[in-house]
């Protein structure tokens, strides 16, 4: 879908479909006044007789109107003005775009009008946000579907533009709309890259993936470990998960390091890097990323119905990656975060053979600690303990995982939340201020040292399971994960729940592979490298 801005009237737009913004409490929020009054008042009667009400994310469709040129008028509820913020602006651009593909669009216009005057937002910041919700709304995966391919290519939306009769305006939605495409772009190939089929996607393909996004940018560097440099390095906890599969497993690792400065880069960046520079370095972050890209359960193989959709366990892995590429893709539209980043994924499948790791093995991870394996189906935990030792290497400032490692985590707080918890507060508030700013929802659980004593093996430092029942699970995978930290800032998120929905909880999310962890780990990382280094 592309993009754009024009300043026609909304009456000669030949669009399959016009969105105009409605808020509860304040009506249009798009500018009407290219319309005349016949048409506003046709409007506005489809309004009143449908008892529209402008409630968040609420559509109302006017089909063939007369006085446009235009198909459809699609009305969208934005909520009482004042509670407009950039997640509810987010979330109604998605759901334009779902109607738009309902109603057939090919094109799709959407007037422009107060959502700029609002004391909340700034005009960038609301076009950026209706620019990633537009294609992220619009997303599906439908490359496998050949009987129904015409409806869907029906349904693609071809084309989108903002409307405005101010032209000096142009600049600043052009600035919007080219760091929304940056963002989306990278959460739209992640979905792609998680959905896809678990015979298509194998450790290997994750390194493909990683020498693409390393290609986009000179700053961005990779290296990876094969299999014979796992052995030789004695990476064995990451090993010995792969043991029972056919693929070779890998360790990759990606580096961002931005340009000092650069033409290119804004304002507010130059100012930021410039503070990091007479303070100190510029802040060091590890992002590491679990990628299993099919866990079968191995030997504890999983119940049939447990093991579909598993496939998304390297969700972790795609967060990271498609947080590189954003990364390559702000700063070719000259908004680099200046951070320096290191993306690292364990790659592996989890499967079943007479090679498998079994229960009752002991195994001796890189960082030293032995591991009793009582279940091979915690098998995140492990080879996030190898990826994390590799990460404490560059004593960065601070480690964050992203990982589908608990079922528990679901259990305890659904789809829609994914749980965190870590070792410093500071970063911890940094998670939540991302939770809240990009409207991915992630909820804090703590990391208690009475429930240590669940990590006790008999023959072991380790087990990699406890078979006691009140132990909490998504915190017994936090305090495990927690044992291969070396001292400094931490936080693991378990976003087992809303890597892959089955259902719909919000118009910015397909079902299946949602991208989970991009937008808040670019969030994260925006916060960090504001902050002194
Ligand atoms: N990949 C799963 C966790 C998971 C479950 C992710 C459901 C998404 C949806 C993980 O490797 C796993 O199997 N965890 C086990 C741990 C148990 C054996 C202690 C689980 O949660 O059941
Ligand atoms: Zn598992
Ligand atoms: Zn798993």
């Amino acid at each position: 879908m592309t993009i754009d801005v024009r300043t026609d009237r909304l009456a000669d737009l030949t669009v399959d479909a016009l969105f105009l913004g409605y808020f509860a409490d304040n009506g249009f929020a798009s500018d009407l006044s290219s319309l005349d009054m016949a048409t506003i008042d046709l409007i506005n009667r489809h309004i009143s007789e449908q008892e529209f009400k402008g409630k968040a994310l609420k559509a109302m469709v006017l089909h063939s109107p007369s006085g446009v040129k235009a198909k459809h008028i699609v009305v969208i509820g934005l909520g009482n003005q004042a509670d407009l913020t950039p997640v509810v602006l987010r979330q109604a651009a998605a759901k334009a775009a779902r109607k738009g593909r309902k109603l057939k669009a090919k094109s799709l216009a959407v007037g422009l009008n107060q959502m700029h005057q609002s004391a909340t937002i700034d005009l960038k910041t609301a076009i950026q946000m209706m620019t990633e919700g537009l294609l992220l709304g619009q997303y599906q995966f439908s490359r496998y579907k050949t009987v129904d391919k015409e409806k869907l290519v029906k349904q693609s939306i071809e084309s989108a533009a903002f409307i405005t009769p101010e032209k000096e305006l142009l600049p600043t939605i052009k600035a919007g709309i080219a760091r929304g495409e940056a963002i989306a772009t990278a959460i739209l190939n992640a979905r792609d890259l998680i959905n896809e089929p678990p015979s298509k996607i194998k450790p290997v393909s994750l390194v493909q993936v990683a020498q693409e996004i390393a290609q986009l940018s000179s700053n961005i560097s990779l290296t990876s470990l094969n299999e014979k440099e796992l052995q030789q390095e004695g990476y064995a906890a990451l090993l010995a998960v792969a043991s029972g599969s056919e693929e070779e497993p890998y360790l990759i690792h990606l580096q961002y390091r931005p340009a000092t400065t650069s033409s290119s880069e804004t304002k507010s960046n130059l100012i930021s890097s410039k503070i990091n520079k007479t303070i100190g370095k510029r802040p060091v972050i590890a992002l590491v990323g679990k990628g299993v890209t099919f866990d079968s359960g191995g030997l504890g193989l999983k119940p049939w119905a447990s093991m579909l959709s598993m496939k998304s366990d390297m969700a972790g892995a795609g967060t990271v990656l498609g947080i590189f590429q954003a990364l390559a893709e702000l700063e070719a539209v000259g908004e680099p975060i200046d951070i320096e980043v290191h993306g690292i994924i364990a790659a592996t499948e989890n499967m079943i053979s007479g090679k498998a790791m079994r229960p009752d093995d002991i195994i001796e991870t890189k960082q030293g600690k032995t591991i009793e394996i009582r279940h091979t189906d915690a098998e995140g935990r492990l080879i996030l303990a190898d990826a994390i030792t590799y990460a404490n290497q560059f004593k960065p400032d601070y480690i964050v995982d992203f990982a589908t490692l608990t079922g528990a985590a679901i259990r305890a707080l659904g789809r829609a939340y994914a749980v965190y918890m870590g070792n410093n507060d500071e970063l911890l508030a940094a998670i939540a201020t991302a939770s809240d700013a990009t409207g991915e929802l992630a909820w804090p659980l703590p990391l208690p040292k009475e429930y240590k004593k669940y990590l006790e093996s008999s023959v072991a430092d380790l087990q990699n399971i406890t078979t006691n029942a009140d132990s909490p699970g998504a915190i017994f995978g936090g305090l495990f994960i927690q044992e291969f930290v070396e001292d400094r800032p931490w936080a693991h998120i378990d976003m087992a729940g809303p890597a892959w929905l089955e259902e719909d909880f919000n118009p910015v999310y397909p079902k299946g592979a949602t991208g989970y962890g991009i937008l808040l780990g670019l969030s994260l990382l925006e916060q960090l490298a504001a902050k002194k280094g």
